[in-house]
């Protein structure tokens, strides 16, 4: 049998633990003090430790052994809860002294992203034809051979389709589209099912040519398709178009010239430049010094694209155009190199 414990034991514990308990300055000690005293999870607290001896004293003694030894308890619980909160108010303070905010330091700038050139052109292209009261539609990049060539005048073997140089799938048949055009027949066939109407519409989007990439030539660009069709639409309404997107787009004073050109689905077909003149600087570096900068293909739609679209060449007329955001942002911002577009240079990026 162990040794009988004694209040002196007792008192004594008390004075250690109340004195160890002073001396407790963090977290980490407070809990090696509570183990100490308490137990843990697996030890024995000392205290326990002498309570459990009770019975090893003669049965008269042993209430006011039990007394103490819970009088004792109840002061050490009470006096950890003190030091526990004194050390938790330290800790904090020392946390907040650690982070401390100085609120009055500047905000740290958000960076904020930008357009694109050719979405910043694209957008301003939009903008003006469809207050001209044009609608905005899509078509897809992976096209037919039908839809790219044939349906606008290029039966397989014609010579035209050597103007584009084309992206071919391993689907027969399939292929990059080389330029928009083809949204010419997707729109017009969906507006004739029911009976052909009156059109007005814009298709941008992105077209693909197998070609070398050099500063002035890339492998893949936008175009803005134009269509209109209507009972009695002629060339002076394509001329109208142009010198009115002419002015907003480029300021100028609304003159234009038309080329005569070559396309398999237009006819006449022709080549669209605006006049910017040559007296101020910017004019004279935007058109090479010619006073013209060419800015689309255009004529009127052929009757046989009519046809394919679900138009009577007989009783409907009109005209289409196709123009390079890209080509009239490298004029507008004096971009010199056109594989600056695609390359994803931050230091190009953000001068816009
Ligand atoms: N699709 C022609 C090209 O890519 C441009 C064009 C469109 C010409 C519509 C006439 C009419 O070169």
């Amino acid at each position: 049998m162990s040794e009988a414990p004694t209040l002196e034991q007792l008192d004594a514990l008390e004075r250690e633990a109340l004195a160890a308990l002073q001396q407790v300055e963090n977290s980490e000690a407070l809990h090696a003090w509570r183990a100490r005293y308490f137990g843990a999870k697996r030890t024995e607290g000392a205290l326990e430790q002498l309570m459990k001896r009770i019975g090893s004293l003669p049965p008269e003694q042993r209430p006011a052994f039990g007394r103490r030894a819970n009088a004792v308890k109840q002061t050490l619980i009470a006096a950890y809860e003190q030091r526990e909160a004194h050390v938790k108010t330290a800790e904090m303070q020392a946390a907040l002294q650690a982070n401390a905010l100085d609120v009055t330091l500047p905000g740290r700038p958000i960076a904020v992203g930008r357009l694109h050139p050719s979405t910043l052109t694209l957008r301003r292209i939009i903008q003006i034809f469809t207050r001209m009261g044009f609608e905005v539609y899509r078509s897809p990049e992976v096209e037919t051979d039908e839809m790219n060539f044939t349906l606008l005048n290029m039966p397989p073997d014609h010579p035209a389709r050597d103007m584009w140089d084309t992206f071919y799938t391993t689907t027969p048949g399939v292929i990059l589209r080389t330029h928009t055009s083809p949204g010419q027949i997707r729109v017009m066939r969906e507006r004739s099912k029911n009976g052909p109407q009156p059109l007005r519409v814009i298709l941008p989007g992105m077209v693909y040519r197998y070609e070398q990439v050099t500063a002035r030539s890339e492998s893949q660009f936008n175009q803005v398709e134009g269509l209109v069709i209507g009972r009695r639409i002629t060339m002076a309404d394509l001329k109208g178009v142009f010198v009115e997107f002419a002015r907003q787009m480029f300021g100028s004073a609304g003159q234009i010239r038309f080329r005569a050109s070559y396309f398999p689905f237009t006819e006449p077909s022709v080549e669209v430049d605006v006049y910017l003149g040559t007296e101020t600087e910017r004019a004279r570096m935007l058109t090479k010094g010619t006073g013209w900068l060419e800015i689309a293909g255009a004529g009127m739609v052929h009757p046989t694209v009519l046809r394919n679209g679900g138009y009577d060449p007989e009783e409907w007329s009109g005209f289409a155009f196709g123009m390079g955001p890209e080509r009239q942002a490298m004029r507008l911002y004096g971009i010199n190199d056109i594989r600056y577009f695609w390359q994803n240079d931050l230091r190009f990026l953000e001068q816009f």
